[in-house]
């Protein structure tokens, strides 16, 4: 690996995206991506990139993860994460949480314990108990400033070893039943991350996502092409299933890829070949650079 190589690309999620708040979307992917980058420009790692990057996007209200988390049919909030480290294949991951202010960083937690993912009150306490910040679910607000089919977060990184990581966060989709549990911290369905292949993070409809294993299928593709050409699996299964989804893909050479069938898909992203961030809210408004231009 060319040390002098690094890229992160994050996402705010694959949906239509209302004229009044695109540039929210933007601005919100630019500060993530943005802080992200800072630490790999350094020469710090990726999951500490894509962890920094995924809690700014849950902070942000704008966004379906965290504090924008959108309520089941109960009127509740649930909250999906997952991390991978692509250097160890280690995964961590929380499901249906009610109580992390920021579920990433329980996710990122679980990368040092033996249990990779952790649901309901047992991934509220596991994150209580390492003091992370709890909150109270009906604290957050009544309706989050959203767009129709408002989805996750993510991001993927690589540092300048070489190492990848891949992150997703997200509120679930809104109105569904409780306990209901999407691809996000579904390794393989909405996240993957390999140093000897690359990273993928999607968004979009969990089920079909799920059903279709989709991020692994982009992983497959990156072991044969440049990520930019393997995202482009995503869309005949999306066809077939009538379902709408987005990925961020980083291969092994540090080549992003991004590509989804839904209206907008807020991306912010910036590497090694082009260190300043560009965003946006639709993959043809980026012209994503190679390393080596
Ligand atoms: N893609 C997020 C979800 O379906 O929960």
């Amino acid at each position: 690996m060319d040390e002098t190589v690094w890229a992160i690309v994050v996402h705010g999620g694959a949906k239509t995206i209302q004229p009044d708040t695109a540039e929210a979307h933007r601005r919100g992917c630019a500060i993530a991506a943005e802080a992200g980058a800072e630490i790999l420009r350094r020469g710090g790692s990726a999951i500490d990139a894509a962890l920094r990057a995924v809690r700014i996007l849950e902070d942000d209200p704008t966004f379906n993860a965290g504090q924008g988390s959108v309520k089941n049919a109960a009127g509740e909030t649930e909250m999906d994460a997952a991390i991978m480290d692509g250097k160890t294949l280690a995964i961590g991951a929380v499901a249906a949480a009610r109580r992390l202010a920021n579920p990433i960083e329980a996710a990122a937690a679980l990368l040092e314990a033996p249990a990779i993912l952790l649901v309901g009150e047992g991934a509220d306490r596991f994150g209580y108990n390492i003091g992370l910040r709890c909150i109270d679910p009906a604290s957050l607000p009544a309706s989050p400033v959203q767009s129709p089919g408002h989805d996750t977060v993510g991001c993927v990184a690589i540092d300048r070893a070489g190492h990848i990581a891949a992150a997703t966060s997200t509120g679930g989709l809104e109105g569904t039943l409780p306990g209901r549990v999407g691809d996000a911290p579904l390794p393989g369905c909405g996240f993957y991350a390999d140093d000897r292949i690359g990273g993928v993070s999607l968004s979009g409809e969990g089920e079909a996502i799920a059903r279709c294993l989709l991020g692994s299928r982009v992983m497959r593709a990156m072991e044969n092409e440049p990520a930019d050409e393997a995202v482009t699996v995503i869309f005949e299964p999306m066809d077939r299933l009538a379902a709408e989804a987005g990925v961020i893909a980083i291969d092994a050479a540090g080549r992003i890829g991004i590509a989804h069938n839904s209206d907008h898909f807020a991306l912010a992203c910036a590497s090694s070949a082009c260190p300043g961030v560009i965003s946006a809210i639709h993959q043809n408004e980026l012209k994503v650079s190679e390393p080596d231009d």
